[in-house]
């Protein structure tokens, strides 16, 4: 028998600039009425100059570790899920293992846009399923304010700066356990959401710096229609996989880009909307991060209790989807 895996502990950071929807009217032709009603945002966190991705993932691994009980030196794998990684090479999770002095932890990222924190999940919970590892940190963290076009409306009202982590080991007899996994990709719509420039396909150079092609690009209307259908497909996967009825889940976490989205894939899961967390209108899209971000909010106020079915649920670039079903 596979071990079962539980989530001994979560934690979040978020950095301490507030930019409003009236901030971002000072720079682009847009406004509060605008921003709100198409996406449900009405503010975003921006990492101040020197802090990076890997500060705020060190930040919200430190929370989760110490509510886990879990120190840091019997940590032995370290997901980072990040697309705004420090450095190209190494890898983001490889600073934040020096940061926390997890000396003994195997440290790496993984690429797969506002799904990668579940990716991470997915990953980590089968190396401790295995026995392969014993004790696991994920976190999705972004500083996604280095790679917007703060001359594109269309993008840079929708993203935010942030950090959200888990600590994942063996269940002990008793506790909850992940019940149910999902990842899925189609590599076909890499063009409906991209960071063009600054890679091997197109480097920046002193000749294209000034295009600002190092930032990201979105196809919006596109992106929303795929979200819908692949969230409300990736769910149900696991609804059915966990055996769940509707009335069973205490808490839906979707992923954190549009409140309109949220909406459709609510009505579509059959699941009151008292029972699908929203924070986006605080933090906006912090892609890798806002599962983890939402999570973490969710236990630390209550909002799921040891027992409850929970359901996570995300999208992103890719494109990529993901789900897990939970017993808390
Ligand atoms: N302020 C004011 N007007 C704006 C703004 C703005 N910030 N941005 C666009 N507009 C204008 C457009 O120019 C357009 O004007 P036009 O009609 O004169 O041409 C009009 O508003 C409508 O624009 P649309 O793009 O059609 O607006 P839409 O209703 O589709 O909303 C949005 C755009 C919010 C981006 C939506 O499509 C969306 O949320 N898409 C999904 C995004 C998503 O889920 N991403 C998840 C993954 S993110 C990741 O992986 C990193």
């Amino acid at each position: 028998m596979p071990n079962a895996v539980t989530i001994a502990g979560t934690g979040s950071y978020l950095p301490e600039k507030v930019m409003t929807n009236d901030d971002l009217s000072k720079i682009v032709d847009t406004n509060d009425e605008w921003i709100f009603s198409r996406t449900g945002i009405r503010e975003r966190r921006i990492a101040a100059e020197g802090e990076f991705t890997s500060h705020l993932a060190t930040k919200a691994a430190e929370k989760a570790l110490e509510q886990s009980g879990i120190p840091a030196e019997e940590i032995d794998l370290i997901i980072v899920a990040t697309i705004t990684p420090d450095t190209l090479t190494p890898a983001t999770a490889c600073y934040v293992q020096e940061n926390l002095g997890a000396s003994k932890a195997v440290a790496f990222d993984i690429s797969a846009a506002c799904s990668g924190f579940l990716y991470a999940m997915k990953i980590a919970k089968r190396m401790i399923e295995t026995g392969a590892f014993e004790n696991a940190l994920i976190i999705g963290a972004e500083k996604l304010s280095a790679f917007v076009n703060w001359n594109d409306r269309t993008t840079c009202v929708l993203f935010g700066d942030g950090a959200g982590a888990a600590v994942l080991r063996k269940s002990e007899e008793g506790e909850g356990h992940i019940l149910a996994t999902d990842i899925g990709t189609d590599g076909r719509q890499t063009h409906l959401l991209n960071i063009p420039g600054g890679g091997s396909a197109c480097p920046t150079t002193i000749e294209n710096a000034a295009e600002g092609l190092a930032a990201l690009s979105m196809l919006g209307k596109e992106v929303f229609k795929h979200a819908v259908t692949r969230m409300k497909n990736s769910a149900n996967e696991v609804i059915a996989r966990a055996g769940l009825k509707p009335e069973e889940i205490a808490l839906v976490i979707p992923h954190q880009a549009n409140v309109r989205i949220i909406d459709a894939i609510a009505a579509r899961l059959d699941v009151p909307n008292d029972r699908i967390f929203v924070n986006l209108h605080k933090y906006g899209n912090t892609s890798a991060a806002a599962i983890a971000i939402a999570l973490d909010e969710a236990n630390r106020t209550g909002k799921i209790k040891p027992g409850d079915k929970i359901i996570m649920v995300a999208f992103g670039a890719g494109l990529t989807w993901a789900a897990a079903a939970i017993e808390w």
